[in-house]
């Protein structure tokens, strides 16, 4: 039976380049993911786009003085070559400034007032008063209440993760003159996340599966008791607020509207594709599944903020699975473009073949912990794993094949070690298939790995190259079993590595091409010499 699956991605701002942590964090293992599932058959649509509102993208286009669609326009551009560059396979990759997703954000915005869980409110809102000026979120920086991190933006501690109001932090200062913030009376719309609170505390005891740290940073969240929060913000960079009461100079926060992306995108996927209505096989179908793949920074948004808005508007499903992961380190500090820790991407898509950074990446996936990267590493995992362990299997079987026969012609019967090693390929489906359902991606990478590590270790005690001197059924026997097993390896490999995947795929002919098992190799097959499928780094 195949199942329908939402594959959401965290919507990058539009406000600077990516690097490794982000691509690590949410692209790549989505990607992997949506690939896979794809592959074994299910139904998949992988959304996001650029986030184009807010102050990360209004601070930059103030620093550099020019208007913020400048700054949205250029890295939404780089965004679509860094997808291009690393084979990340969208759906819809689309931005928060379309026309639909307006009509989407105000719909919802109204429906979940209608349903009583938005209400006007006066707050207190941070203001400068040399600028004569309200502060949005990220224009006070201050200390974190929770866990004294000196730069806690007003909306967000980076170092503890905790959301924040900016009346919260201690010593709060304006980012736009450094002054002390002051604290003014203003009008603003908020979500009653209060009256949500059971409810979500109900939905997240209900989950499953989850990893450790999401499931326990969520339900601590709610059980120290959700405040109501102001979704509008003073700012004219934004999404206009539907049927305003509260005058101008007011727009709708951008982390309400950005996460209503997921359903807008799968909305515009549909009309895009001339099935208006395909979206409701994803949000409506009880059955269908969804996956938020999101960087530990952004879990209370998805795990708590998101679905609390989705319950207060209903019918729509929450997420199956929020996969967030954990922080990518450099030299012990989170990556991290703004920061200037970390080459930016553009630097390594320009230096690696995509696909030794996909796997390079993916095997150091901070799925639990934050995870230390260095190039060193990298380099090390391309040389030693890609080039030697899988690189080199495949020249090495394939060219041997290529030597000594034009086609295999099949008079052979299998050994005890041949069967052997062909049922652990299929255990390996069957093993790495189970892990990415439960998106331990870089296990499952191990696991495809050590596989191709038994595929040398048979060749190195069966040693065809001596064999094929005396006894050329043997060896076409073994000949047979190592590219039958390369076959099911690069199967396997295919969600992280596409396109060299591809490439060894397409080299062998075959009877079946099954889409996660072992495939039956064509009597009389030729293969195609493909050469070296990686280069050494130094
Ligand atoms: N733009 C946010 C960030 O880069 C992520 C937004 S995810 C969304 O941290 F779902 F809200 F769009
Ligand atoms: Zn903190």
């Amino acid at each position: 039976m195949s199942k329908n699956i939402l594959v959401a991605v965290a919507w990058p701002y539009a406000s600077g380049s990516r690097h490794l942590g982000h691509i690590g964090g949410a692209y790549l293992p989505a990607d992997i993911f949506a690939r896979y599932n794809r592959m074994i058959g299910n139904n998949v649509i992988m959304v996001s786009g650029s986030d184009v509102h807010g102050t990360p993208i209004t601070v930059r286009a103030d620093n550099e003085g020019v208007e913020p669609i400048e700054i949205v326009n250029k890295y939404h551009s780089e965004f679509l070559d860094y997808w291009k560059k690393l084979n990340i396979q969208w759906d819809n990759y689309t931005t928060t400034m379309t026309d639909n997703h307006k009509d989407v954000s105000q719909e919802m915005f109204l429906k979940i007032k209608e349903n009583g869980y938005i209400e006007k409110n006066k707050s207190i809102q941070a203001y400068d008063a040399k600028e004569n000026k309200f502060l949005p979120d990220r224009y006070v920086e201050g200390e974190c209440p929770k866990c004294n991190y000196q730069e806690a933006r007003g909306d967000q501690c980076d170092s503890c993760g905790i959301t924040l109001d900016p009346e919260e932090l201690i010593n709060p200062k304006s980012k736009i003159s450094g002054n002390n913030a002051e604290f003014k009376e203003t009008e603003h719309y908020f979500l009653k996340l209060s009256k949500l609170n059971d409810k979500l505390g109900n939905w997240l005891n209900s989950r499953q599966g989850w990893r450790p740290h999401v499931i326990n940073f969520s339900k601590s969240f709610v059980e120290e008791g959700l405040q109501d929060r102001a979704i509008t913000r003073d700012l004219d960079w934004g999404i206009d607020i539907p049927e305003n009461e509260l005058g101008e100079g007011k727009k709708i926060y951008v982390w309400f509207e950005a996460v209503i992306g997921y359903l807008s995108a799968s909305k515009e996927w549909a009309i895009n594709n001339g099935t208006p209505d395909a979206w409701k096989d994803f949000w409506l179908d009880e059955k269908a599944e969804s996956y938020y793949f999101v960087g530990k920074d952004n879990v209370p948004f998805h795990a708590i903020i998101w679905p609390a808005m989705l319950l207060a508007y209903g019918d729509l499903n929450l997420p199956t699975n929020v996969p967030a992961n954990q922080y990518i380190l450099i030299k012990g500090e989170k990556a991290s473009a703004s920061r200037g820790v970390g080459k930016t991407l553009n630097d390594y898509l320009e230096e690696w073949n995509p696909d030794s950074l996909r796997y390079s990446l993916a095997s150091i996936l901070p799925e639990q912990n934050d995870s230390e990267i260095s190039e060193d590493e990298m380099i090390r995992r391309n040389n030693e794993e890609l080039v030697a362990a899988w690189g080199n299997l495949v020249q090495r079987v394939f060219s041997q094949y290529i030597k000594n026969f034009d086609t295999l012609d099949f008079e052979f019967e299998l050994e005890e070690v041949d069967k052997k090693l062909m049922e652990e390929a299929e255990a390996c489906f069957d093993y790495t298939g189970s892990l990415i359902e439960k998106v331990e991606l870089k296990a499952s990478l191990q696991s495809i790995m050590a596989y191709v590590n038994k595929i040398n270790a048979y060749l190195n005690q069966t040693e065809p190259w001596k064999v094929i001197k005396e006894d050329k059924k043997r060896a076409t026997a073994i000949l047979y079993t190592a590219i039958t097993c390369i076959d099911a390896s690069a199967t396997m490999f295919t969600p992280f590595m596409p396109t060299s995947s591809e490439k060894v795929l397409q080299a062998i002919q075959k009877d079946t091409d099954n889409n996660w098992s072992l495939n039956k190799i064509k009597k009389g097959a030729q293969i195609e010499n493909i050469g070296h499928l990686f280069k050494k780094i130094d």
